[in-house]
């Protein structure tokens, strides 16, 4: 594929850096992270808990609590404009129209005191400007288009008649309210079970077909996004260690992390003589990261190298990068 130009590119995150300062001193929650998403993309971003996901996300929109955190330096350009640069008033506007994302807990995004149809409608009325009929129109369409069955009678109902999946789903029907251009799910679906994750991915992934959204999916779990991203970022300790095509991540991981989530990962094209496991050890603590490679203390690679120099992305592919100085051809001769 050719190098798309410039303007397909809605978000580009280049070198951010958010830190916390804490009682433990300087967290580097995320430290120096660049990624792009293009318009209609769905981009994963993957990586075991605490590594940065969130924050990085609540830095596009500009949420990160202040104190004890900061954006200490980067880019993010969201549709040309350096969002870090815009006001608060302008982010506002961002925020309700242009980006939308949906949190792991919908208890934290849904008004317990206000039916499905009010708090979707408002959004409505206020950043569409529709009146009291178009809206509720607009609500119901959006509750069957996310599958709330009956949805003219349910919309009624106040959050908690809902089950787990279904008000996840009336998040989603939220975030979509305002049309956005791009979609930030953070784990939307962990909570759930699996049949009930897959449906959830299946309609967002439905949605961006129609609609063009951009999507960026953030999970613990590989294996869950596999089907529904074009490309995937792995995160580990604040930073990208691997960002391939969905296809070329799966078939040639080429960074240690990414084989040892890969190898978590039940498959079903592998049979299962092969027994899962689990990476070594425990992911860092952000506030005392070792010189060198973060992964190095729990890598089966690591060399002397790794314990003093961070690697830098290399191209290995393209639109595949990765973090490590492991061999390419010794990595390859693993998964065999
Ligand atoms: N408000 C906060 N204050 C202090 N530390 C925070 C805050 N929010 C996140 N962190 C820290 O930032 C790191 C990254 O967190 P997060 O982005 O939530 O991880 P995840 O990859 O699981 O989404 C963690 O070490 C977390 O403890
Ligand atoms: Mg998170």
């Amino acid at each position: 594929m050719a190098t798309l130009a410039k303007d397909e590119i809605i978000l580009e995150m280049k070198n951010l850096r958010t830190y916390f300062y804490t009682q433990e001193g300087e967290l580097k929650a995320v430290d120096g992270l660049s990624y792009y998403v293009r318009k209609g993309e769905s981009v994963g971003l993957v990586g075991e808990s605490a590594c940065g996901k969130s924050v990085s996300a609540l830095s596009i929109l500009r949420l990160i609590p202040y104190p004890p955190g900061i954006i200490v330096g980067g880019e993010i350009i969201f549709q040309g404009k350096d969002l870090l640069k815009s006001t608060e008033e302008e982010m506002r506007h961002i925020r309700g129209n242009s980006i939308a994302m949906v949190f792991q807990e919908p208890t934290t995004s849904l008004n317990p005191v206000l039916t499905v149809r009010r708090q979707i409608s408002e959004t409505l009325e206020l950043h569409r400007h529709m009146n009291k009929e178009e809206s509720f129109q607009e609500t119901i369409r959006l509750l069957k288009l996310v599958g709330i069955p009956d949805a003219e009678r349910r919309a009624n109902d106040y959050p908690f008649q809902f089950s787990g999946g279904m008000q996840q789903r009336i998040m989603i029907a939220m975030g979509l309210s305002c049309n956005p251009a791009l979609l930030i799910c953070d784990e939307p679906t962990t909570a759930l079970d699996v049949t009930v994750q897959a449906q959830l991915l299946e309609i967002i992934d439905d949605l961006r077909a129609k609609f063009g959204t951009a999507v960026i999916t953030i999970t613990h779990n590989l294996g869950i996004v596999a089907r529904y991203v074009d490309r995937v970022n792995v995160m580990y300790a604040g930073r990208m260690v691997e960002t391939a095509r969905t296809e070329d991540l799966y078939a040639n991981p080429l960074h240690p992390y990414t084989m040892g989530l890969l190898a978590s990962v039940p498959r079903l094209d592998v049979s299962r003589k092969k027994s899962l496991r689990v990476i070594k050890g425990l992911p860092p603590n952000l506030s005392r990261l070792p010189p060198g490679c973060a992964f190095q203390p729990r890598c089966d690679y690591a060399m002397p190298i790794c314990e003093k120099e961070y690697p830098p992305l290399e191209k290995v592919g393209e639109e595949h990068y990765r973090a490590c100085f492991a061999e390419v051809s010794k990595l390859q001769k693993q998964q065999k």
